[in-house]
């Protein structure tokens, strides 16, 4: 566990310091936040204050509530001056976002408000993100700011390319992914243990594909998304994580296993191999329900047919079959694409009919979430009741799955570790 004092300059990218916040939490991290005046214009110190659970610093004139501690501290006997205690707490100093103006402060040594006060006084290791318009990104006078803090040991997280946040604009100036903030922290401060520690955690990822002929296939629009990011969350968490990714052309993350399949029989031949070592299975791939009959050898020609038929036949529930294999202390998670105002119900068949510990809902009668989206809204579905969780990013969804799987724990169901 890491004392992380992170401090939130002003720009758009100033939301994203709640997924960062979310993401430390779940791997165990403390977290306190400062504002500068400019970013409470885009997130106001409430929502960092209850993501945090400890009150957030603004001005160098306020005197702090928590005495510099942070959440996981005894607030101390005496009232220190709160920037200096706070900073002297911490493992590392986290600026994330940091506007192009931040930067410039930091290069020159300015301290005309709190987070730049507390980042002169910080002998902890500094981490800056910096996020803007590409034009200020790509400026002379702010690339020879940030070349001057790296000559100075200070930890840049490279901003990333993409759609920013004027309209139409593209460019390098997006604030890095929370994951990517989080690992640049953890790889200067030890992470300690973590609240997964142990836990074994198979994904399943993707869409299968089955053939027809040697270039052909019947397959699904599953990205993969969902699962990768389950599988992403679990591992901050500490667990230890497989996944059986079908599919999926998505960045990997060093920290996890990977075994690459195509069709739903090598993810059932897979999946039974490591079902067995796991504690926890997330069962998010879209498996095919059927499967070419006779898929042909070559490839299939067009000339001398007016139509062509496919026989299909079923494959394996994949996830039926391991859940008939569980063992004592195995946690079983499915998730299912439904639409319409039956969805709660029939997931609560499922999660019956397949004995499974939750099943997560997928509602992909909505636009903009689910399937090839990078969003998603989810209910998740156990013998104790429905959560819905509210469109989010994939990570947060995964994040609220994971959390619901410490509920089932908690409740003392199946999960070890
Ligand atoms: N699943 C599986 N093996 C299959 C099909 C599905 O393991 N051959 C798993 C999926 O990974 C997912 C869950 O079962 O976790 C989905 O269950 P279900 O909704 O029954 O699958 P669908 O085929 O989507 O069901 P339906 O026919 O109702 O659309």
């Amino acid at each position: 566990m890491a004392r992380i004092l992170l401090g939130v300059s002003g720009g758009i990218a100033a939301y994203k310091a709640l997924d960062l916040i979310r993401l430390a939490a779940s791997a165990g991290h403390s977290v306190r936040v400062i504002q500068t005046d400019n970013s409470q214009r885009f997130v106001g110190a409430a929502s960092f204050a209850a993501i945090t659970g400890a009150p957030v610093l603004t001005s160098e004139w306020e005197r702090d509530p928590a005495r510099g501690a942070f959440p996981d501290q005894q607030l101390p006997e005496h009232d220190p001056i709160s920037h200096l205690e706070l900073v002297r707490n911490a493992d590392c100093f986290v600026i994330a976002p940091a506007s192009a103006n931040t930067i410039a402060k930091l290069a020159s040594g300015l301290a005309d408000n709190l987070l730049t006060s507390a980042a002169l006084a910080a002998s902890c290791p500094l981490i800056v993100a910096p996020a803007m318009n590409h034009q200020m990104w790509e400026n002379a006078a702010t690339q020879e700011n940030v070349e001057l803090l790296r000559q100075r040991a200070v930890t840049i997280v490279d901003p990333e390319v993409g759609s920013l946040a004027s309209r139409n604009e593209w460019g390098n100036g997006r604030l890095a992914q929370a994951s990517t903030i989080l690992a640049a922290i953890e790889q200067i401060v030890p992470a300690g243990p973590r609240p997964w520690d142990g836990r074994k955690v198979l994904v399943t990822a993707g869409g299968t594909r089955e053939p027809i002929d040697a270039v052909r296939f019947v397959g699904n629009r599953s990205s993969g998304r969902m699962g990768f990011a389950l599988a992403q969350a679990a591992a901050v968490r500490g667990a230890d994580v497989t996944v059986i990714a079908a599919n999926v052309d998505l960045p990997r993350d060093e920290r996890i296993t990977y075994i690459d399949v195509e069709s739903a029989a090598e993810l059932e031949k897979a999946a039974r191999e490591q079902f067995t070592k796991c504690n926890l299975l997330l069962m998010a791939a879209a498996v095919a329900d059927f499967t070419s009959a006779e898929p042909a050898e070559g490839k299939l020609k067009k000339a001398g047919r007016a139509e062509l038929s496919l026989t299909l036949k079923p494959t394996t529930d994949v996830l039926a079959a391991l859940s008939e294999m569980r063992t004592d202390g195995q946690t079983l998670v499915g998730f299912a694409a439904e639409h319409g105002a039956e969805a709660v119900e029939l997931g609560r068949v499922k999660l019956a009919a397949k004995g499974l510990d939750a099943l997560v809902i997928n509602d992909v009668s909505g636009v903009d979430i689910g399937f090839e989206s990078t969003t998603n809204e989810v209910t998740i579905v156990t013998a104790g009741g429905d959560v819905h969780v509210p469109k989010a990013d994939k990570l947060e969804i995964a994040n609220s799955i994971l959390d619901a799987v410490d509920e089932l724990h908690s409740a003392g169901a199946s999960v070890s570790g």
